[in-house]
Formats: C-alpha cells, structure tokens, sequence
C-alpha cells in the first residue's frame, strides 16, 4: 500500500494566506487542494446551477448553508479516494456543524492537524484590498507582487482582475461571521487535540517554512 500524504485543514481569517500556502502545502505534500470558496466560484463561471446559488450567498459575505457545502465537499473527497490519501482543506470547515459531519465524513481517517494561520485583522485587510484572481483559474495575486505581463495570468493567460466579494461592506460582514461561526471551529479543534497556530502575518516563503516545519514534525504516515 502507498503511503498517503497529511490529512489538513487551514483556519484563518478572510485574507489571513489560506488559499496562498494551501496551494504550496498541496504541492509540497502532493495530495489535494480543496478550496470550497474556489470550487463555489469555478461552478459560478461555468453557469452551474450550484455555483449561482453560491454567488448570491458569497457577494454579500454571508456563508453558503451547510447542506450544500457539505454536499460538495463529501463528493470531493471521495474523488481518488482522497479522504485516505491526503488533503489540504481550504475554507472549510468553517461552522461548527461543518466541524462536526467532516468527523462523520472522514470516518477511519482522521484529520492529522487543523492549522490556525493567526494574522491580524489590520494585515488581513491590506491583503484584501490589494488581492487580484485569476478570471479562469484562481491564481492569486497582490497589486504588490502582480502578475509578469500587464494583468494576465503567468499560469494559464486569463484576466486576472478583483474577487466579486472583495468590496468594503462584503469583507466587513465575512470578518464578522468569522468571529461568530469560525472562532467555535478553532475550539473544536483545541479540545480535539489536533489544533496548531502558526504566524502568517510573515512574509510568505516564511510562513511556508513553519508551516513546513510543523506538519513535518507531527505527521506520522505510518497511521492509517
Ligand atoms: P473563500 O474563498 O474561502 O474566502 P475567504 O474565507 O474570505 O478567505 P480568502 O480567500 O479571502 O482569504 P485567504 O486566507 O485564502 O487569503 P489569500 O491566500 O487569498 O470563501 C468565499 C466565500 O465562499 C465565503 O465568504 C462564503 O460565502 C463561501 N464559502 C466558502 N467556504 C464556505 C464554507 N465552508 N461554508 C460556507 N460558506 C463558504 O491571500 C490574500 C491576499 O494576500 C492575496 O493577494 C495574497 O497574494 C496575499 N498574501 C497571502 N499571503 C501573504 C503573505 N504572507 N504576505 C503578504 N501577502 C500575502
Ligand atoms: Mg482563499
């Protein structure tokens, strides 16, 4: 049998790096990335009837309900039977409840850790108003590092433009739910004996490392 890869999640304020060290993490690690904030907006491109039920939740910064996030995600990680091999996971959970059925989910494979990437909300804000998207494949950028050739993708040549949800009003009410409905996650996991912090408020190949440094030192691939 081959050894499977680490089973993680990636806590985190709006803007707090999920989606930029996830991507490394997944690489790094090569297991799955799964981003149901990106999994939303790729069905929304595509005219999915999900992804356009998604947008309207998603544009007013308020959380898509449970049973359709936990629908889709259910069907994610059955794909290759990622749930054994590994996995990073992106934005979700991100109720208690979505904590809750993921346990049920992941039955006979347990998370390996749940990580909190800890940034301030001033940093967090920053990021936002500077962060641009890829149209097509979510590539992410900042007006301080953007893309090599006049806004488009140096992975795939598509636009690369502003998150739909990035306004003030929409970033405002994102920071507030995760105040009310993420911070009971980050709980959940400090009594399940799984939670790790690490500072994302670095620059970002620093905090790639630790994250590096911490999944190393507590992964055993050798657990089922
Ligand atoms: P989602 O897409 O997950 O958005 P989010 O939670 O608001 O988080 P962000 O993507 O804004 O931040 P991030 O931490 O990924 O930061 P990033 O790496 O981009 O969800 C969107 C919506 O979908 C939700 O509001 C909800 O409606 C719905 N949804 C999704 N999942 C759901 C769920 N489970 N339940 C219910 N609803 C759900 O970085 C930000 C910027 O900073 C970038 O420009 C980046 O280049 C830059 N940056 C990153 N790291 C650094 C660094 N170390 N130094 C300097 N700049 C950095
Ligand atoms: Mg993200």
């Amino acid at each position: 049998m081959s050894r499977r890869g680490p089973r993680l999640v990636l806590l985190g304020k709006q803007g707090a790096g999920k989606g930029t060290q996830a991507t490394r993490l997944a690489e790094h690690y090569e297991v799955a990335h799964l981003s149901t904030g990106d999994l939303f907006r790729d069905a929304a491109n595509r005219g999915h009837e999900l992804g356009i039920e998604a947008k309207s939740f998603m544009d007013r910064g308020e959380l898509v309900p449970d049973e359709t996030v936990l629908g889709l995600v259910e069907e994610q990680l059955a794909v290759g039977d990622r749930a054994r091999h590994g996995f990073v996971l992106d934005g979700f959970p991100r109720t208690r409840r979505q904590a809750e059925e993921l346990r049920q989910i992941l039955d006979g494979h347990p998370l390996d850790l749940a990580i909190d990437l800890d940034v301030p909300t001033e940093i967090v804000l920053h990021r936002i108003a500077g962060r641009r998207v890829c149209s097509q494949c979510g590539a992410l950028y900042h007006v301080d590092h953007p893309p090599k050739q006049n806004w488009t993708c140096d992975v795939c040549g598509a636009k690369v433009v502003q998150r739909d949800d990035d306004t003030e009003e929409s970033v405002m009410r994102r920071l507030e739910l995760y105040e009310i409905e993420t911070l009971p996650v980050i709980q959940f996991y400090r009594r399940a004996a799984t939670l790790v912090h690490v500072d994302g408020g670095l620059e970002s190949d620093e905090v790639f490392k630790s994250l590096v440094e911490t999944v190393t030192s507590k992964f055993d691939p050798a657990k089922p």
